[in-house]
């Protein structure tokens, strides 16, 4: 990609280097030592021709004017002959750039080109034949989506400020300039200052104490792309689980964190043993504040956490086997652009049911996929065809379009099923080969199809439907299908309840048996009352309501998985009372699956839209910017 170069004519600029980034084809898999290029339409750069080998990274973090400063310094490594290093940057502004190393170094001219939605702008960087480094000195701005900068009312202390980011999919160049495609792994270092009653701490090597001084050095040695740099400054404090592994989180929350995820040294024991060593060498999780977006997030060595998962019961849990899975599945293995996410979530989604049935069993493994699967069948229906296949075309879309449990659950059954026809001894070789053979590099659909023929199908004399699934719509006949007696058991319970029956009064005693209890909330886990719960009409009527929270308590009950549906229920049959325990609900968790549904509802419901439309108001500034942005697209809401 050749651009024409207009130096110090800023005017023009902006038209000139809006370059289409599709414009030259590329030939599908050209691989360039982990570097695979001409597939990612989400990215401006050129790492076809140079591209970021290492990162040192230097910041201090503002919390007064809520702004980054920074030089990214860029270690580059050459392919092509070029006179021009493409970056991408979606929010910060530049103020200079330099070439050469630190403290021998001359500016160089660059321009940006035009903003094209999602993406943010090219930064064009004009270099000479040796060049190595490349110094990009810039400041965020308040239009940085993947930052979060919180109020200290916000956070459990509510003594100090709060500042987190979420990077993926494409929200790291929004706070660092960055070659922001996941096809290019680099290496990087970096040095943040902080005010110094707080803790930093990044996906990297960490430390376990507060520095007096505020200063900081992180260091990550494995190949990572760039998604996956992260960072949280908070007053954080550490408590260790075992070896290699720990929690980072608020004093207020560390001892109910610490009970909540004692398991997680057999989860890595256990994934170890399924797909091979870990290979970060350290394994922690931040339980940030309630407003993370996500219920986990995968970052190397330090996995972002929603405080949703202490549930209080160990019952979330297997969010943090997930993201733990990624630590193999997506981390080590990445997917080469967003049409191919599903090689990240499908096989973590699949990764992580195997870590739980280790842990706790095939029963409640089972019930897991159930309840996930259920919400695939549900989403099929109302997605686009094109958007239920495995492989995706997200050109020109928002990459956090593939983040449905098309890529999730339908890519985890695609492994079942193949685990199911194949064996699953023979199935787990061959993912424990894949996982060595492609560690820390990037794949896509087309090499993964190839790579599953030539070591596993063309290995025995079984057919299959390979491309039906990859390349077609909806699910595939011969899907892999579960059974859970305990889910129709409690399914039964709820359609008695829904035609009219006492489900609550003791069981009639049953000659030479002892009386059963009446109905209590603790003889079944969370999932199966979720499932309860899917099981009644979609709308009831609210005294009926009414009488499972006097018996069962729902609407006071702190897991969130069982509350988000059980509002949901609410607010579609008018069942006004629990409203103050919606509000309290919304106005402090600021995970996007839960609000989603909630006020999808509430918007849908000419009785409580209004409602809904109050609220949201009231409290968007508690939330994300992921989660910002997709609300006020769901209420076409303009600040
Ligand atoms: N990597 C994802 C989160 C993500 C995906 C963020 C795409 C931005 C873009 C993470 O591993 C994830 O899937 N989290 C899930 C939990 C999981 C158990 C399904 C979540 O947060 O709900
Ligand atoms: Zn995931």
């Amino acid at each position: 990609m050749k651009l024409n170069f207009l130096f110090g004519i800023a005017a023009l600029s902006l038209a000139i280097a809006s370059c289409d980034i599709d414009a030259e084809p590329l030939n599908k898999d050209q691989s360039i030592n982990g570097a695979v290029s001409g597939h990612d339409s989400h990215s401006f750069s050129n790492t076809d021709e140079i591209r970021t080998k290492h990162l040192d990274l230097e910041i201090d973090v503002d919390f007064e004017k809520k702004t980054i400063y920074g030089v990214a310094r860029h270690r580059m490594e050459r392919l092509k002959d070029t006179d021009t290093a493409i970056f991408d940057i979606n929010g910060p502004e530049i103020q200079k750039v330099t070439l050469g190393k630190k403290g021998n170094e001359k500016e160089t001219d660059f321009i940006i080109g035009a903003p094209e939605k999602y993406l943010g702008q090219p930064l064009s960087i004009k270099i000479d034949k040796n060049t190595e480094y490349i110094n990009i000195y810039y400041k965020t701005t308040e239009n940085a989506g993947a930052l979060d900068w919180m109020d200290p009312e916000l956070t459990e202390g509510k003594k100090h400020p709060y500042l987190y980011t979420q990077g993926q999919a494409i929200l790291t160049r929004t706070w660092i300039p960055v070659q922001g495609t996941p096809a290019n792994r680099i290496t990087y270092t970096a040095d943040v200052t902080v005010p110094a009653e707080l803790m930093a701490v990044m996906s990297a090597s960490n430390p376990k104490e507060r520095n007096p001084e505020g200063k900081y050095h992180f260091e990550m040695k494995q190949p990572i792309p760039v998604y996956l740099i992260a960072l949280a400054v908070g007053n954080l404090e550490y408590k260790s689980l075992g070896e290699n592994c720990g929690i980072y989180t608020e004093p207020e929350m560390i001892d109910d964190a610490v009970w909540e995820f004692v398991d997680l040294p057999k989860m890595i024991h256990a994934a170890e043993n399924l797909y091979g060593p870990y290979q970060w060498e350290q394994y922690d999780v931040i339980v940030l504040p309630y407003s993370f977006p996500f219920g986990g997030m995968e970052n190397p060595r330090l996995t972002f956490a929603n405080p949703t998962l202490i549930a209080g019961d160990r019952s979330a849990v297997s969010v943090l086997a997930h993201e733990l899975a990624h630590s193999w599945s997506g981390n080590l293995v990445t997917n080469a652009s967003w049409n191919d996410f599903w090689l990240n979530e499908g096989f973590t989604v699949y990764f992580e049911n195997r870590i739980m049935e280790e842990l706790y069993g095939k029963e409640v493994a089972d019930m897991l996929a159930l309840i996930e699967f259920q919400e695939l069948q549900s989403e099929l229906e109302s997605l686009s065809e094109e958007d239920t296949h495995l492989k995706l075309e997200l050109k020109k879309r928002n990459p956090d379009d593939g983040m449905t449990s098309v890529a999730y659950v339908k890519g985890a059954f695609f492994l079942k099923t193949l685990e199911r026809d194949f064996g699953r001894q023979r199935f787990d070789t061959f993912l424990k080969k894949y996982f060595k053979d492609h560690a820390f590099q990037t794949l896509t659909t087309e090499q993964f199809k190839k790579y599953l023929n030539d070591n596993l199908i063309s290995q025995t004399n079984i057919k299959f439907n390979v491309d039906e699934w990859l390349y077609k719509p909806g699910l595939p006949k011969n899907c892999f299908a579960i059974s859970s007696p305990r889910f129709e058991k409690i399914q039964k319970l709820a359609r008695d309840f829904a035609n009219g029956k006492d489900i609550f009064k003791k069981p009639a005693k049953k000659k030479g048996k002892k009386q059963l209890p009446a109905l209590k909330r603790d003889q079944y886990v969370p999932q199966e009352w979720q499932a309860f719960i899917r099981a009644l009409p979609k709308k009831m009527d609210p005294k009926r309501l009414a009488l499972i929270d006097e018996k069962l308590g729902f609407s006071k009950w702190g897991n969130a998985e069982v509350a988000t549906e059980w509002y949901v229920l609410a607010i579609n049959s008018n069942y006004t009372e629990i409203r103050p325990q919606i509000e309290a609900f919304i106005s402090r968790v600021g995970r996007r699956k839960f609000l989603l549904p909630i006020y999808t509802a509430l918007h849908d419901n000419p009785s409580s839209r209004s409602w809904g439309m109050e609220v949201y108001k009231k409290v968007r500034n508690n939330y994300h910017p992921v989660s910002i942005m997709t609300l006020d697209d769901l209420l076409d809401y303009t600040s």
